[in-house]
């Protein structure tokens, strides 16, 4: 699997600050999963230049996760989840409604993360937030679904191993 990371960040991509979610979500899907980080890239919080990367990402390079972080809360300049559902062509609700179920026994403040995963051709583009530790929280309630998530979006006759994968996890 290749996977994308996209940091959405004002001051980290101002190099402000250093941007310490993107390498943490590399090594964790690396060590985690086994998948190959294919691209990186870190943009301010800007509709347009967000949506044209998860374009880019998907029409192109044909990868089969991005991984946004960044920018799912409240503040005026929190676009993730708009630029996201403006690209995604079927929404994935029950992967935003887990992180957010999960984050919720850990801090009230998972209410405040407005997140949307979906899928775009066969890519699955999933928003998380932008501290490592909130990103990493959340990506860990994903570990046991996206392997059989991305197997389904390449081919659908894989389905039934990938259950018997998920079940023996
Ligand atoms: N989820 C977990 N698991 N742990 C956290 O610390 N922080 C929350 C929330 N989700 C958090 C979390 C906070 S404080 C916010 S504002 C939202 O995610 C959105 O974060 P973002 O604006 O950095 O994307």
């Amino acid at each position: 699997m290749r996977v994308g990371i996209l940091t959405v960040s004002d001051r980290a991509s101002g190099q402000q600050y250093e941007d310490r979610s993107g390498p943490l979500i590399e090594r964790l899907i690396e060590e985690r999963l086994g998948w190959e980080v294919a691209e990186t890239e870190i943009v301010p919080d800007e509709t347009a230049q967000i949506e044209k990367i998860l374009i880019g990402w998907v029409d192109a390079r044909h990868l089969n996760l991005i991984i946004t972080t960044g920018g799912t809360g409240f503040s005026p300049r929190d676009v993730t989840p708009e630029a996201t559902r403006s690209v995604i062509e079927r929404e994935a609700p029950g992967l935003a409604e887990a992180m957010r179920a999960a984050s919720l026994r850990v801090t009230p403040h998972a209410m405040l993360s407005r997140a949307v995963c979906g899928i775009r051709a066969q890519t699955l583009i999933v928003n998380l937030p932008g501290s490592p530790k909130a990103a990493k929280e959340n990506l860990e309630t994903l570990y046991p679904v996206l392997p059989h998530a991305l197997e389904l979006l390449i081919d659908a006759s894989g389905a039934d191993t990938s259950h018997q994968f998920v079940q023996r996890v």
